[in-house]
């Protein structure tokens, strides 16, 4: 049985940490193409040199030859512009477009049957658009959001309870920008409402609403967050990590439920839109959405969402 293959479409911040995680993970063979000269290729010699010390063995090549990615299973685009500090994901939508629509045409001639994984900004624009020039399938084109936005909530649920982030369970949902939805009633510590915990702590239920307030909005503004500090870019390692974990559970049918960016057909009464909502990721790629009922805020807060998401594609002209 032949190997895996992953295909990077841009070697910057993300791709480089996406290339090393797959590797480390034996995921399958990468190839990283990049439009930059040499970069790529210099890339994956440097990670391929670092094989015999951590042991994994699997093929790494760096390319600026789309037709290096043939055959592939998974393909995670990167390419395209970071943020600078100021700007918001939606700034990057021009220039974004233009690499985004030869990145798909380069993915539809060469890797017509992979699966799609995009990470560029603005996600649900770059993901809509990726589509709608691959022409794929709704099931094997995905964007990489949720599980990131909701890692970052996690990550400050856990901080702010003292409590390992293994046990902290919370999802986002709607559009990959100041729009998105932390849900704050099904966040849990093992099953036990962090909002319970939050009034245990500050033995109020108002206190436990201003934290929990506080955690929602620092989740909306986390990636600016990261940009403010690196002052050249955005973050990286977890937007990679996150992509893995998807790409994960597609290669390896673990059927894993993450939150994706996935096109609505109906759900949560969106139709025709790509909108960050649970989703089963297993071989068949999008496999199922998984529905659940909202309460009539959390409606109204996803509604808000997805008319952004309108906003911003309707932007594009496609
Ligand atoms: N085809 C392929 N690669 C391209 C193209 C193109 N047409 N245009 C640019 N690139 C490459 C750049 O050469 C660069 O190596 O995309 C890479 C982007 O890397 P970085 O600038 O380091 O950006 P990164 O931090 O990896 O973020 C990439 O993901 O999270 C989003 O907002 C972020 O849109 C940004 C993207």
């Amino acid at each position: 049985m032949a190997r895996n293959k992953i295909a990077l479409i841009g070697g910057g911040q993300i791709g480089g940490v996406l290339a090393q995680l797959a590797a480390l993970r034996e995921l399958g063979d990468v190839v990283m193409f990049d439009i930059l000269e040499d970069m790529p290729q210099g890339k994956m010699l440097d990670l391929a040199e670092a094989s015999p010390v951590d042991g994994f063995d699997v093929a790494l090549t760096g390319t600026n030859d789309y037709k290096d990615i043939a055959d592939s299973d998974v393909v995670i685009v990167t390419a395209g512009l970071p943020r600078k500090p100021g700007m918001s994901r939606d700034d990057l939508i021009e220039v974004n477009s233009k690499i985004m629509t030869s990145v798909a045409e380069g993915i539809r001639d060469n890797a017509p049957n992979a699966f799609v994984i995009v990470i560029s900004n603005p996600l649900d624009a770059m993901v809509t658009l990726c589509r709608k020039v691959t022409g794929f399938p709704p099931e094997r084109v995905m964007g990489q959001a949720g599980v990131l936005d909701s890692a970052r909530f996690q990550s400050f649920i856990a901080w702010e309870l003292g409590v390992s982030i293994k046990d902290v369970n919370a999802m986002t949902l709607g559009g990959h920008g100041d729009t998105m939805v932390p849900l704050v009633r099904y966040a849990s510590v093992n099953g036990i409402p962090v909002m319970e915990l939050l009034e245990q702590k500050y033995g109020s239920a108002a206190k436990a609403k201003e934290v929990m307030t506080a955690m929602v909005e620092r989740t909306k503004a986390a990636g600016g967050e990261v940009v403010k500090l690196l002052k050249t870019g955005s973050a990286f390692y977890s937007p990679a990590s996150s992509a893995i974990a998807m790409a994960e559970s597609i290669l390896k049918d673990q059927k894993r439920v993450l939150p994706t960016c996935a096109l609505l057909q109906g759900e949560f009464g969106v139709d025709g839109f790509y909108v960050g909502v649970p989703c089963v990721l297993g071989a068949g790629g999008v496999e199922k959405i998984i529905e659940f009922k909202l309460d009539a805020e959390e409606q109204a807060l996803m509604d808000n969402s997805v008319k952004a998401v309108k906003e911003l594609v309707g932007s594009m002209n496609i």
